[in-house]
């Protein structure tokens, strides 16, 4: 983004993801518009955004077309995560946004040099992998393509500073970046686990929270290998890899949950009956359980506010 750029953002699909970045941005005075071709996401966008910011109102705007982004100094792109479509999105942006506006891809993980394949400016593009709940959860992985210009990836993370976030700069471009390929190396244990009935999926996710996440919210995998030894670490890695789940397809009890139209709170049923009064309560409290939590690490989060190698 240049100086002179007023500073105006595009959020391209109004779902899950793209109303929270739009929360955030606009939580900040950032005017927003939500670009997204549905008119029942836009309408739903709408109700949700008002409600929750109804002093922002003058800084929000929905609009069906891409043309709406034609003013936006920053474009993040939530659209369905299927790479021709995004692919298409980003063509079409390219010919009706402003030459100096940066495009930057909510992409879980598809790669950035994929998604920026066709691209005529792809110097301008890159990834901001933000984490659901995207205005709650502060850490937004950046990653470049080939072709991105260094000043730019510097000028996000920056930006993203400025609205609270805590960015890191993701330096290989490598499927599902950090945050995914740590988060499903741990699912695809835990399902082997649930699927050989080692326990059963609430004394699973009982160890995970309460053994590794609450440690993980202080120390990451490998500060905790240096507290825990890492001699101690590399006797265990010997005869406990070779028995660890590396399988290379989804899990069978994934697969069939999927098959069967058990996707989860959105169908009430996976893993858990999502319609069950305490599950139902303890959803409503997870955001606000969450803001708890990231208010009483706020300090050690702000802590590593300078990223090297920019
Ligand atoms: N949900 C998560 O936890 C999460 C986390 C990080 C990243 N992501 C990524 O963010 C992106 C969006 O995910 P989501 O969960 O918000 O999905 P979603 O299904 O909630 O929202 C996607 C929105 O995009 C709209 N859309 C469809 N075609 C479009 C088009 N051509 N132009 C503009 N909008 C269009 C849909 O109408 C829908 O409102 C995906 O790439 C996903 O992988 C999701």
């Amino acid at each position: 983004m240049t100086q002179t750029a007023a500073r105006k953002l595009a959020v391209i699909g109004a779902g899950n993801m793209g109303n929270a970045i739009a929360s955030l941005f606009v939580s900040n005075g950032w005017p927003t518009v939500l670009i997204d071709p549905s008119d029942t996401a836009r309408a739903n966008s709408r109700q949700r955004l008002l409600a929750a910011l109804p002093q922002s109102a003058s800084l929000l705007s929905w609009e069906a077309e891409l043309q709406a982004a034609h003013d936006a100094s920053l474009i993040i792109e939530a659209a369905p995560e299927v790479l021709n479509l995004k692919q298409g999105i980003f063509a079409q942006l390219e010919a009706c946004c402003a030459p100096t506006a940066l495009i930057a891809t909510n992409t879980s993980g598809i790669s950035i040099n994929q998604l920026a394949t066709g691209l005529k400016h792809p110097e301008r593009f890159l990834g901001t992998h933000f984490f659901t709940p995207a205005d709650v959860i502060p850490l937004v992985e950046v990653i470049a393509c080939d072709h991105t210009v260094e000043a730019h990836i510097h000028n996000v993370m920056n930006l993203l500073r400025s609205v609270g976030k805590l960015p890191v700069h993701v330096r290989k471009d490598v499927p599902g970046f950090i945050g995914n390929r740590l988060q499903h190396a741990l699912a695809r244990e835990a399902m082997s686990l649930l699927e050989n009935g080692v326990a059963s999926a609430e004394d699973i996710d009982t160890v995970a929270k309460w053994a590794l996440g609450i440690r993980l919210a202080i120390t990451g995998p490998l500060e905790q290998r240096d507290i825990n030894g890492l001699d101690v670490h590399h006797a265990i890695t010997e005869y406990l890899y070779p028995d660890l789940e590396n399988r290379q397809t989804p899990s069978q009890i994934l697969s069939e949950k999927v098959r069967q139209g058990h996707l989860g709170v959105k169908t009430g049923q996976g893993f858990y009956d999502w319609a069950a009064p305490e599950r139902k309560a303890a959803l409503q409290q997870k955001d606000a359980t969450l803001r708890a939590l990231v208010a009483l690490l706020g300090d050690r989060a702000g802590a590593q506010d300078e990223p090297s190698g920019l």
